[in-house]
């Protein structure tokens, strides 16, 4: 009898043991190391984002398959002629390049499951539609040419695969416990894990070096979600991490309490109201935006934000201490459609001349306020302050307690002199009568810049 209890409670040992190995060890990384990794990319400060898929050609948002509730067999037309005979990646890459971008992001394979990429797990691929060729490969090549850094998107999520779960964000969704049940019988998230780690590793390996990676995403709150259990996230994370050292990962493996579970948060289509912290310390951040409400290609969407409104979304991403990744949906010839070819055009007008303001830019000192209407954004190893007029001023910009703090002021466009004055004290009726201010006298005319940029340098 008691041998029995030993055996049991060896057995038990051992397998607490076993667990305990294979629980993945994260990399552990110093504050700095982990800064000096993510340099690059906090220094770039503006990114393209790049949804493209058999989506493009419903056009109408890459959710179609969910809202439509389209079976696959019915979504299977979309394969079957899927051409982008336009496709042109070096094109994507110096439209991307002139409008300021520094790195770009692409869907390998969004929630529909197609890849864009030729895995040797799936048939569902770009290579087995007319079109015929790698899209990936293609398309790391051009944007490299450019100068570009490479990040790839890739869905955990899974619409097309047969042992991929269904969730409630899948196309069959079902109403009822009983129901889920009926329809995963014989699913096996097993083997769906397998391949999910699988196809990451043949981007992670076949395609060079990868300097993003977006695994997109978890929801597991509420019945029915899917979370960090689902997709094995320390394992795979351990994974990438290895084939790729350097590489940067966002946040949405559902990992977010865990050290080393991510390098950058993702607040997704909203404006932060201040740099983002965890525990009360700032952190990496990155707001991924589309030009109009959907990133697949839409055809019929009409709210297409501003150049100003974008130009200031990248301003103020910047003015926080974050990055802007900004969507473009191709259309399923291959191309950028016109709208968003005109946004890139006046996004990259402004930054050739004040892209100054945005690159190793940051949120500025504290003990430097915002006059009204403007955004500041600062550069510590030129120790020079940026001041963006989103609505321009008439003749004059006080800014309240810079007196004695700046060493000379001038447009960021063509690098013309500002003068400024001290302030006359006891004058009532001029704006400017406080001790500590200085006053910015402006031409009356706004100089043809969408927003105009005032470099200061500090003393
Ligand atoms: C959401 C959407 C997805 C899009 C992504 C971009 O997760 O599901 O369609 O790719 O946001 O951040």
């Amino acid at each position: 009898m008691k041998t029995h209890y030993k055996q049991i409670a060896i057995a038990l040992i051992a397998i607490f043991l076993f667990n305990l190995n294979l629980r993945a060890q994260l990399p552990k990384e110093a504050p700095e190391d982990k800064a000096k990794r993510m340099e690059w990319w906090t220094q770039a400060r503006f990114g393209m984002f790049i949804h493209w898929g058999l989506y493009a050609e419903a056009a109408r948002h890459e959710w179609v398959k969910k809202r439509e509730r389209i079976t696959n067999e019915e979504y299977q037309k979309y394969f079957e002629v899927f051409d982008p005979d336009l496709f042109d990646p070096h094109e994507w890459a110096k439209m991307a390049k002139n409008a300021g971008m520094k790195y770009a992001v692409i869907t390998t394979k969004h929630h529909e499951g197609f890849c864009l990429f030729d895995s040797k797990y799936t048939d569902y691929k770009s290579v087995n539609t007319p079109y015929g060729k790698d899209i990936i490969k293609q398309w790391v090549e051009a944007f490299r040419t450019e100068g570009l850094k490479i990040g790839f998107y890739y869905s955990l999520i899974d619409w097309h695969h047969p042992d991929y779960e269904i969730d409630r964000v899948h196309p069959q969704s079902a109403r009822t416990d009983k129901e889920y049940k009926k329809l995963n019988k014989g699913r096996d998230m097993d083997k769906y894990r397998k391949y999910l780690k699988d196809q990451v590793k043949e981007l992670l390996t076949n395609y060079g070096k990868v300097d993003i990676i977006w695994l997109d995403y978890s929801f597991p709150s509420g019945k029915h979600g899917k979370g960090h259990e689902d997709w094995d996230s320390e394992n795979l994370l351990k994974m990438v991490r290895e084939l790729q050292p350097g590489i940067i990962v966002n946040d949405r493996l559902d990992l977010l309490d865990k050290e080393g579970g991510w390098d950058f948060t993702t607040p997704e289509q909203y404006k932060v109201s201040r740099w983002p912290e965890k525990n009360g310390v700032k952190v990496p951040w990155e707001t991924c935006q589309t030009f109009s409400g959907s990133w697949g290609y839409y055809r019929d969407e009409a709210t297409w934000k501003s150049p100003h409104q974008l130009i200031e979304l990248l301003i103020e991403s910047v003015s926080k201490g974050g990055n802007l990744l900004l969507n473009v949906g191709p259309t399923a010839r291959g191309m950028f459609d016109y709208r968003a070819q005109d946004r890139l055009k006046a996004m990259g007008d402004w930054m050739f001349y004040n892209n100054r303001s945005i690159y190793n830019c940051t949120e500025a000192p504290s003990e430097f306020s915002k006059p009204d209407n403007c955004l500041l954004t600062y550069n510590p190893k030129t120790n020079r302050l940026y001041v963006h007029l989103l609505d321009y001023p008439m003749g004059a910009l006080t800014l309240k307690g810079f007196k004695g703090k700046v060493k000379y002021a001038r447009f960021l466009h063509d690098a013309s002199e500002i003068k400024f004055t001290q302030p006359r004290h006891n004058v009532t009726h001029q704006e400017s009568n406080a001790a500590g201010d200085i006053m910015l006298k402006l031409p009356v005319v706004k100089p043809k810049v969408e927003i105009p940029v005032i470099e200061l340098f500090l003393k």
